[in-house]
């Protein structure tokens, strides 16, 4: 999709498709009104007839409105103004990007982004159209032999910004919104791919991809030997019960200063999670192939910000292995070493993301980071806690923690804090090691988070539990890229 943005009025649109809002109780948006007005009061006619009036969702199209340039204008319904916040300007955007995509209209202007929006300006707007447009219009049908298509599918979206002044800062907009829907895409396609075709290695070869396309993506893969000379016990004791075997993936963007020290990306990239010999219960457990969305999200923030030529220098981590329960899998009781050298007793091999990231995060003190994030996929007890709607976030430093939470709210794609309190640290201990790597049933994403900080005294840590953001269940099965917008949007901010 090709994106840019116009100043104008909406009649003078010589397109195949003008899209205007409608709010509740037949309501005119600005741009409607000026439609309104061109046609001789056609659309004040046409809502008076009782065809729509505005409840968000609804859709109405119009063709051959007199006095306009265009071959059909959409209204789209946005519900009540006075609630029209960013939730419903960017359901109102999917919406018109879902009905023009199916219009056979090939080109469309889009005027809801002239749409007031509370606390947010026109820039905001325009990166939300690109990036919620992108992601609505995603399909994953590469496995599919024949894929549905449609016909004359939209290719063209026009944004309105208010006037000439704008028209730059809203192309640079687009320009890093698009960078950042082109990583997402990215994310989501390596998380819906099944674990027999997105294993460790793939995972490494789409990284070793990155630094063709890429060149200021630097790309190093460690096998099992490495790792085994680093002392990465923990992450090859998960591996072991696998064919595949693990890779540690580093990835360096260096578009920043040379001196300044790198902000670390670590992802839990678990391919498929059968939980080993504490085997899963069979329901649902095809979505234990989502257990790589960490993973696949570091790889999409680097396929952005090296598409975007960011300037600023990020290092990305995958901790990539398969957790499958075989002969050399470990056993519960199990005791490991890590390459912190602190033991663990491993008391249920389901709980294998901390094991494979434990050992990363130690790696990655060689980095000498100005922060780290890990991204996991790491508890159902995050599901339990925070539902499908925020990422959990839990840090050993507040200004981070604060950072990563505004460029939640800042960007739509929102964590919520958990507390990392001394006291959980209880719930760890262990008999025969150093910890034991389960906390019990209480507040399971703390203790999961516990069992990290253990391993990131050395820097500024935040951890991002995405168990109920990464994908979707049901009938819309599939990943989401989350939380890529948000670490985009921690970066740039970092970068400004
Ligand atoms: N990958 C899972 C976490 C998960 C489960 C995410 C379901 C999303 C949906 C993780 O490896 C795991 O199995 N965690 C265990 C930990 C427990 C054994 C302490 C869990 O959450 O049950
Ligand atoms: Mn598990
Ligand atoms: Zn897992």
């Amino acid at each position: 999709m090709e994106f840019s943005v116009k100043s104008g009025n909406p009649e003078k649109q010589r397109s195949a498709c003008v899209v205007v809002g409608v709010f509740e109780r037949r309501r005119l948006s600005g741009a409607a009104r000026v439609l309104d007005k061109a046609s001789g009061g056609m659309l004040s006619t046409i809502l008076r007839r009782g065809d729509m009036d505005g409840e968000k969702e609804q859709t109405l199209w119009l063709y051959n409105l007199p006095n306009t340039l265009c071959d059909r204008v959409l209204l789209v319904g946005c519900g009540k103004e006075r609630e029209f916040n960013e939730a419903a300007y960017r359901s109102v955007t999917a919406t018109m990007a879902r009905t023009v995509n199916k219009s056979g209209a090939v080109e469309a202007v889009n005027y809801l982004t002239d749409l007031p929006v509370k606390g947010r300006d026109t820039l905001w707007k325009i990166s939300q159209a690109v990036t919620v447009t992108q992601d609505t219009l995603y399909r994953f049908q590469q496995l599919k032999s024949k894929k549905d298509e449609v016909q004359r599918p939209l290719r063209r979206i026009i944004l309105s910004v208010p006037s000439r002044s704008d028209l730059l800062p809203g192309e640079e907009a687009v320009r890093v919104a698009s960078a950042i829907s082109l990583g997402t895409r990215f994310t989501r396609d390596l998380a819906n791919l099944p674990g027999n075709i997105c294993t460790p290695t793939y995972l490494a070869d789409q990284a070793r991809q990155l630094n063709k396309t890429y060149k200021s993506v630097k790309v190093e893969v460690m096998e099992e030997a490495d790792m085994e000379k680093l002392g990465m016990g923990a992450l090859l004791s998960v591996s072991r019960g696998s064919e595949q075997p693990a890779k540690l993936i580093v990835m360096e963007y260096r578009g920043g200063k040379k001196d300044s020290k790198p902000i670390v990306l670590v992802g839990k990239g678990i391919t498929f999670d059968t939980g080993g010999i504490s085997l899963k219960p069979g329901e649902a457990m095809d979505e234990m192939k989502f257990d790589m969305c960490g993973a696949a999200s570091v790889l999409g923030v680097m396929k952005a910000i090296a598409e975007m030529m960011l300037p600023l220098n990020v290092i990305g981590v995958v901790a990539a292995a398969e957790n499958m329960p075989d002969g050399k899998a470990s056993r519960p009781g199990d005791v490991v070493t890590s390459m912190s050298g602190q033991t663990v007793e491993i008391l249920n091999t389901d709980a294998e993301g901390r094991l494979v990231l434990c050992d990363a995060l130690s790696y990655v003190e060689r980095f000498e980071p100005e922060s780290v994030i890990d991204i996991a996929t790491l508890t159902g007890a995050c599901i339990i806690a925070l539902g499908h709607q925020a990422t959990g976030l839990l840090s050993n430093h507040g200004p981070l923690a604060n950072e990563l939470l505004n460029a939640g709210r800042q960007c739509y794609d929102r964590a919520w804090e958990l507390p990392l309190w001394e006291e959980y640290q209880e719930q760890l201990k262990s008999n025969f090691a150093d910890m034991a790597n389960i906390g019990g049933r209480p507040a399971g994403t703390i203790t999961a988070a516990c069992f990290l900080s253990r391993f990131t005294k050395k820097y500024h840590w935040a951890h991002l539990d995405i168990a109920g953001v990464a994908w979707k269940s049901g009938k819309e099965k599939g990943a989401t890229g989350r939380p890529v917008p948000l670490l985009m949007q921690y970066l740039l901010n970092k970068a400004s």
